[in-house]
């Protein structure tokens, strides 16, 4: 061996040690969601009772914009549903989110918004299949451009309210963005995972839902140099869960495929076979409840991020439903 190579295999063995010890070391919290080169098909076991995105178009396109346009943008938002039971977890205040634009120069509008394939509850929980050992999820979500606001809809229990102008030419700039987030961006998780509610609290993993989406889109649209302001307080829903520091366990090779790993993998199996998904929204929260007294007995959660798992030792209040302010930026 020349001792050029030797020093090359020293630097070599030294950047493997400081990457394991990044490892095992100080974890990044949030957990950063992770990011896809492209969309992948949807798994065909995996079929929606609605269709998504009915009236968009089927590739996704978004019409261009004359550069001199002026465009308005309306922050939209409906209740998903109202469901009042008992104390515990108070009255749920689930809302959507969406964005609206209407161009001055064509009169057309169009609503924007980002939402599961195939509902809420088969991005929360899995499936169990016949012949497959790891639990299934139809957990994608994408965004959805379609034309028409229907005022109604928005106004009636929800807001409807302009929040700024844009010119065409920010708004072709935000439609390149959008396509490159939907193809990047692919699948919906619910659960926001933190410390503690008090203020300085840790956030474990971050939520990847619709109001994540309105959030990123105001935060581009500020980068583009609109100006964006609401007279009215912009709060948006937020389920929490609150465990002390998560442990990583690994994904469905290393958990399911692993004779050592049985008893990690019939743990996780159990947990979530209480919860397979519904249809119902009613369903669905009713099945938050039995999440509710099952982590308060057991104090476990298996949580699934970016397609791999961590334990959650799960700690008081648990979960909870929020209806917060998040400021336009
Ligand atoms: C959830 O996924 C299952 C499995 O593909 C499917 O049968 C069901 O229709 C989906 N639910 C909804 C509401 O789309
Ligand atoms: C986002 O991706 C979905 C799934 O492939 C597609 O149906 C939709 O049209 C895309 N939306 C946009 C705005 O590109
Ligand atoms: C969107 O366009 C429809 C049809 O022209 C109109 O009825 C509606 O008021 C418009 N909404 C907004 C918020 O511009
Ligand atoms: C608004 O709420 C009322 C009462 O809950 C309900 O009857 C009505 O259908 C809702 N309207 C819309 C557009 O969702
Ligand atoms: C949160 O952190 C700030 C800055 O470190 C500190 O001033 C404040 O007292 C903390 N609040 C609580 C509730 O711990
Ligand atoms: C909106 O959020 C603020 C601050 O997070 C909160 O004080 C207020 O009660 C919320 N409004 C509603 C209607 O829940």
């Amino acid at each position: 061996m020349t001792i050029r190579c030797f020093y090359f295999l020293t630097l070599i063995s030294f950047f493997i040690l400081i990457k394991c010890k990044n490892v095992s070391g100080k974890r990044v919290w949030p957990v950063p969601y992770r990011r896809f080169d492209r969309r992948p098909p949807t798994d065909p076991y995996c079929q929606a009772l609605y269709p998504f995105c009915p009236t968009g178009d089927p590739d996704g396109r978004i019409p261009s914009m004359r550069d001199s346009d002026v465009i308005s943008v309306f922050r939209l938002q409906t209740p998903v549903w109202e469901f009042k039971y008992g104390d515990l977890l108070g009255k749920f205040h689930i809302m959507h989110d969406a964005i609206g634009f209407a161009s001055s120069e064509t009169g057309r509008n169009y609503t924007m918004e980002w939402y599961e394939l195939f509902q809420l509850g088969n991005c929360t929980f899995p499936h169990e299949r016949e012949g497959v050992t790891a639990p299934f999820w139809c957990n994608q979500g994408a965004a959805c451009f379609f034309e028409g606001i229907d005022d109604v809809h928005w106004k009636q229990n929800g807001t409807l309210e302009k929040v700024g102008e844009i010119s065409g030419k920010q708004f072709n700039e935000l439609a390149q963005w959008v396509q490159q987030d939907n193809e990047t961006g692919i699948y919906y998780e619910t659960w926001t995972v933190r410390s503690d509610p008090g203020p300085n609290s840790t956030t474990w993993f971050d939520s990847y839902d619709c109001s994540q989406f309105i959030h990123r889109t105001y935060r581009k649209l500020a980068e583009l140099g609109a100006k964006l302001s609401s007279k009215t307080q912009t709060n948006y829903t937020k389920i929490y869960l609150y465990s002390g520091e998560p442990t990583y366990l690994g994904d469905d090779g290393s958990i399911f495929d692993q004779p050592s790993m049985k008893n990690l993998a019939t743990d996780i199996r159990k947990f979530y076979h209480s919860f397979q998904p519904h249809q119902s929204k009613l369903q669905f929260i009713l099945s938050l409840l039995e999440v509710y007294e099952k982590v308060v007995l057991e104090k476990t959660f298996y949580m699934f991020y970016n397609f791999e798992y961590w334990h959650l030792p799960m700690k008081p209040p648990y979960i909870q439903i929020t209806y917060e302010e998040v400021p336009l930026p």
